[in-house]
């Protein structure tokens, strides 16, 4: 399946317009990014920069209104269980436990029995919630639902990982936690990440390189690649570096028009 001259994904001149009251909304225009297998990639921009747009294309929820979206060279042209997303609200089953929350995508695929089990115990694992396996999704703080949502993807056999602010309804001190702990597990699976934030700090900790986007319309402004070791230190000059830099290119969106 991996061919090392073709990418994982390949979005090639994308542009999405909606109709909103009769009249056309730009929400994502002209995006370009390749991405190798095993990238962790951040889209970070403020709210409206068309970043939820460009992964739901990704993820197949919906479809381009001009260019394509490219997974092993195949156009992506709905959902499949090898893009898996997960949402800042988490979007567990509440009636089920985290066993079968994590165990549902197998199980609606058909797999034999014993092979779900190994596979949900393995991840369960995986993300450190053995203690609560058997536990419904409202008796966990948003720490462990967003491992379970993490760990559901990952036992559908994702390959690319789709995060859409997966850490921005959490406390500082837990989103630094997962943020260490998916750089981990990232590390540990070859998984491909496609993460989306408004938060800088995140995008240089997690990432291999930042997308940087802008609104009105959507769209992709430059991408940096961090070249910072692994793991990052927030305080160190480099990271502030690269910090002010991002900083200053996100602000000049909000510059005034020269007159
Ligand atoms: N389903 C939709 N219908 C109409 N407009 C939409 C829809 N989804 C997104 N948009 C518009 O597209 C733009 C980009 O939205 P979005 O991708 O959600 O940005 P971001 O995730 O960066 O905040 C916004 O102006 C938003 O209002
Ligand atoms: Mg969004």
């Amino acid at each position: 399946m991996a061919d090392a001259t073709v990418p994982i994904l390949d979005i090639r001149g994308v542009s999405k317009s909606f109709a909103v009251q009769g009249r056309s909304v730009q929400a994502l225009s002209g995006a370009n990014l390749t991405v190798a297998k095993g990238e962790f990639i951040c889209l970070l921009g403020a709210s409206g920069c068309g970043k939820s747009t460009l992964l739901r294309i990704v993820a197949g929820f919906e479809s381009a209104t001009g260019g394509e979206a490219l997974m092993w060279g195949k156009p992506i042209d709905g959902p499949g269980p090898s893009r898996g997303m997960v949402f800042q609200d988490y979007g567990l089953f509440p009636w089920l436990t985290v066993r079968d929350n994590i165990g549902f995508g197998p199980k609606s695929r058909g797999r034999p029995t014993a092979e779900i089990r190994d596979t949900v115990e393995r991840y369960i694992a995986l993300v450190g919630l053995q203690r609560f396996a058997d536990a419904y999704p409202h008796q966990l703080s948003g720490g462990m639902k967003q491992r379970v949502a993490i760990a559901r993807v990952l036992a559908n056999d994702a390959e690319v990982v789709l995060m859409d602010e997966p850490f921005g309804a959490l406390d500082a001190m837990t989103r630094e936690r997962l943020q260490d702990e998916l750089l981990d597990l990232w590390s540990r699976t070859g998984l491909t990440v496609l993460f989306v934030t408004h938060a800088i700090e995140e995008a240089i900790f997690l990432a291999d390189r930042v997308v940087v986007m802008s609104p009105s319309p959507g769209r992709i402004d430059a991408i940096h690649g961090i070249d910072l070791a692994r793991r990052r230190d927030v305080s160190s000059p480099a990271f502030n570096d690269v910090r002010r830099m991002l900083s200053a290119q996100l602000h000049s969106h909000h510059a005034p028009v020269a007159a």
